[in-house]
């Protein structure tokens, strides 16, 4: 079975520039065409959803040049990408605590949104500015301004269904398959909540090398697995 949604860890950028004497900024030009492999093969294969932990909430300490390259490059990438992603029937979202972002992007992110809403055959989620955390905490404050506003009811437990209409991926169906590239064992705060029954593939590929090969190699590995969620069959 094709997975619904696949939602990628991109690591290894900076490990793959400094193989090659480079500064990480070229890992991360490099990354950005392994995101456009990565949309494709997902067209091609019938994934309907693919997110990508692109900038985390913990990624803003990293140094100032190298956040402000990040963006750089999100708005080259969103830029070039635009004409490419309407073709193939692609539609562009941005999940995270976007306040932290600056107008321009946030110009950026809205114009392409607006661009590709009717674009049916795939959802691209950019998790950007994006923590588990911090995902859980939204939603717990949002369901407080809902009950004093008087839209929820403060009497009354709320359920999971409830609770994940709070979460910023409301509406999206959780991933089927987390994929982390770059060796790590971890989840890095990204969507914890969401991945609660999601099959894990870990590999040791750097995210620059991980191409249309890498991906199917994961589709396949997940067509293997028995997802039973903690039933017996
Ligand atoms: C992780 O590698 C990668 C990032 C923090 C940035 C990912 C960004 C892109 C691929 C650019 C554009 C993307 C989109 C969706 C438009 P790392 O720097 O943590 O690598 P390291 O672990 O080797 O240091």
């Amino acid at each position: 079975m094709v997975p619904v949604h696949v939602s990628i860890i991109m690591d290894g950028n900076g490990r793959w520039a400094q193989q090659r004497h480079m500064p990480r900024s070229f890992g991360h030009k490099e990354g950005a065409e392994s995101v456009r492999a990565c949309i494709e093969a997902s067209v091609e294969a019938g994934v309907k959803y693919l997110s990508l932990y692109t900038f985390s909430e913990e990624n803003w300490n990293r140094p100032v040049e190298e956040v402000s390259g990040i963006m750089g490059l999100f708005r080259t990438v969103m830029a070039k990408e635009r004409k490419n992603l309407k073709e193939n029937g692609v539609r562009f979202r941005a999940i995270g605590n976007l306040s932290r972002l600056s107008k321009p992007i946030l110009d950026d992110i809205a114009a392409l949104e607006a661009y590709t809403a009717d674009c049916d055959k795939l959802t691209l989620m950019v998790l950007f500015s994006y923590s588990g955390k911090w995902d859980i905490m939204q939603a717990v404050n949002r369901y407080r301004r809902d009950i004093a506003d008087g839209k929820a009811d403060a009497d009354s437990d709320i359920d999971i269904t409830g609770f994940e209409k709070y979460l910023s991926t409301a509406g999206i169906p959780d991933p089927d398959l987390l994929i982390r590239t770059g060796g790590e064992l971890r989840i890095s705060n990204y969507l914890l909540w969401q991945c609660a029954y999601s099959e894990f593939y870990f590999t040791d590929v750097l995210w620059p090398d991980f191409r249309k090969t890498e991906f199917r190699k994961a589709l396949d590995s997940f067509e293997n697995r028995q997802r039973r969620y903690g039933e017996i069959n």
